[in-house]
């Protein structure tokens, strides 16, 4: 049996167009959900637009349109196309808008009340649009500019407003304990460590019950038993991840896709962490087998942010360094679960040092070779037994590193890679060796390390940059799509034993954008 690998995304608020933190997360599933396909997991990779709400009704409207004509427009123009830009391969995506989730979602409510955690009752709360999320005290700051004077939230810098209404409530305080409990007994359930301890220490801290609805606005799904409210945006939106896979309408597709794996910002981390526990505790569901926090793509060293006109667009880098530098730079720049702060400078810097002189080079250097000195057909020779090693270890590192969502470590592990064979190149000198027929065998050991050697790199590499590393897989002689190769024999392929050409794959960039 092969073994179950669900990953999702966030669902992203449509009230924008997406920037390269959105791109950052989807990217990161990406890279995961392919690895796991090549290792012959069950995979299943879902992401989807979160699309009600306080903060979408409003864009909606200071745009002069509905909310389900604003959402259609912004899903059909901006989202799914950033999908397609990006290269990722979702299996799934799923709205909030659409009828399954509606479906599901009155399910799981009416299955939590009959279970007796849902009541009626007053509620006074400081709400934050932007975040769609209540605040307490510890979560604001004093504001500056235009709201000097005021508490603000502290991630959007905008004024709470003061909630006060008759809502539902889900008795989120029971579940405390239980939570402790599942940090303690499945210490790999919130990662990384430093996402954990904040969890932890704020249901330490106690729970208060949870206002599940509203009824001063329209803009969601109706509560099925009163539909003069409409349910909470987030409780809406977490149960995105089994609406999709077919909770209370398909049991087979959700038996084999549930429970799954959440690749979330580490500022949602406790929505995922806390609430989210609580209410599969709720409905008797198994618990998601991890929550991983990732961090801020920064700029100016504060969380880039549309809102604070910070936002980049994929596209901006894309149409200059081309999609598998776009991702291979967010992969391996940043190591996952840190923040990192974008430059341009860096960007390039790196494009052109590990990118077009690292890898491209490496690959039309031995791809010339083998033709110049070989006439193209690949030496039938042991590879260099060092470098066998170093390549299977490299293998086994990367696939180790991906277990604990070091996605820089794994893309680190196949680089080290083509360092090596650079390296191994110039002392091994093959057009010296070339010039002594006494040589000969030697010549044909380099150039055959060398050809297992990038073959490797490219099946190791396909997740991050599948485009480039399909033109590597085929000019060392590898048959087919090397997405469709076992990752974790990565070093012990075996190709047509002829190179074919490379085309250039890191086009030396003159003049940065910024
Ligand atoms: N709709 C909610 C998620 C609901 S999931 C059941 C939401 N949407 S969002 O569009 O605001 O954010 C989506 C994801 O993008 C979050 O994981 C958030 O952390 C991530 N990012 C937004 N800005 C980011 C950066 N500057 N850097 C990295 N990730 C960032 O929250």
């Amino acid at each position: 049996m092969p073994e179950r690998f669900t990953v999702t995304t966030p669902i992203y608020y449509v009230n924008d167009v997406p920037h390269i933190g959105h791109a950052y997360n989807e990217v990161a599933t990406d890279v995961l959900a392919r690895w796991h396909r090549m290792r012959g997991d069950d995979t299943w990779m879902l992401t989807g637009t979160d699309e009600h709400g306080q903060k979408i009704m409003r864009t909606a409207a200071a745009n002069g349109v509905s909310p389900q004509e604003w959402t259609d427009r912004l899903v059909e123009t901006a989202w799914k196309p950033q999908l397609e830009l990006l290269n990722i391969q979702n299996d799934d995506f799923i709205r909030t808008t659409s009828e399954r989730h509606k479906a599901g979602v009155r399910i799981f409510l009416e299955r939590l009340k009959e279970a007796g955690y849902i009541y009626h009752g007053e509620f006074e709360g400081q709400y934050c649009v932007g975040c769609e999320e209540y605040k307490t005290a510890g979560d604001l700051v004093p504001g500056t500019g235009e709201y000097e004077g005021q508490l603000v939230c502290a991630i959007h810098s905008r004024p709470i407003e003061v909630v006060r209404e008759a809502n539902y409530f889900f008795k989120l305080s029971e579940f405390g304990d239980r939570l402790l409990a599942l940090y303690d007994e499945r210490p790999d359930y919130v990662q990384p460590e430093h996402v954990r301890n904040e969890v932890r220490q704020f249901v330490k801290q106690g729970l208060t019950d949870l206002s599940i609805s509203r009824n001063t606005f329209d803009w969601g799904i109706k509560v099925p038993w009163d539909e003069s409210h409409v349910v909470y945006v987030w409780f809406d939106a977490l149960l995105n991840y089994i609406t999709a896979i077919g909770y209370g309408v398909d049991d087979e597709q959700f038996e084999r896709r549930w429970p799954g794996v959440h690749i979330v910002g580490k500022d949602i981390a406790r929505f995922h962490a806390v609430i989210w526990p609580a209410m599969q505790m709720a409905a008797g569901l198994p618990i998601s087998e991890h929550v991983f926090g990732h961090g801020w793509l920064l700029v100016g060293g504060e969380k880039m942010s549309k809102s604070k006109a910070t936002g980049i667009e994929p596209k901006q880098i894309t149409e200059v360094f081309g999609v598998d530098a776009f991702r291979y730079y967010f992969m391996s720049a940043i190591a996952f679960g840190a923040d990192g702060s974008f430059s341009w400078e860096d960007l390039d810097a790196r494009y052109h040092s590990e990118l077009a002189n690292g890898l491209g080079n490496l690959a039309s250097r031995v791809i010339a070779m083998v033709h110049k000195y070989c006439d193209g057909v690949v030496p039938e020779v042991a590879v260099d037994a060092e470098l066998q090693t170093l390549m299977a270890d490299a293998v086994g590192r990367a696939d180790s590193a991906i277990d604990t969502f070091a996605i820089h470590d794994a893309v680190d592990a196949a680089m080290s890679i083509v360092e090596r064979l650079n390296g191994y190149i110039t002392e091994q000198a093959p057009w010296v060796l070339a010039k002594d027929e006494a040589q000969r065998l030697r010549l044909h050991a380099v150039l055959a390390t060398n050809v297992q050697g990038i073959g490797t790199a490219a099946i190791m590499l396909a997740p991050v940059m599948p485009e480039t590393a399909q033109k590597l897989w085929a000019a060392v002689g590898g048959e087919g799509e090397v997405s469709a190769q076992p990752i974790r024999e990565a070093h012990q392929w075996r190709g047509t034993g002829r190179v074919t050409t490379v085309p250039p794959l890191f086009p030396r960039i003159e003049q940065p954008a910024d």
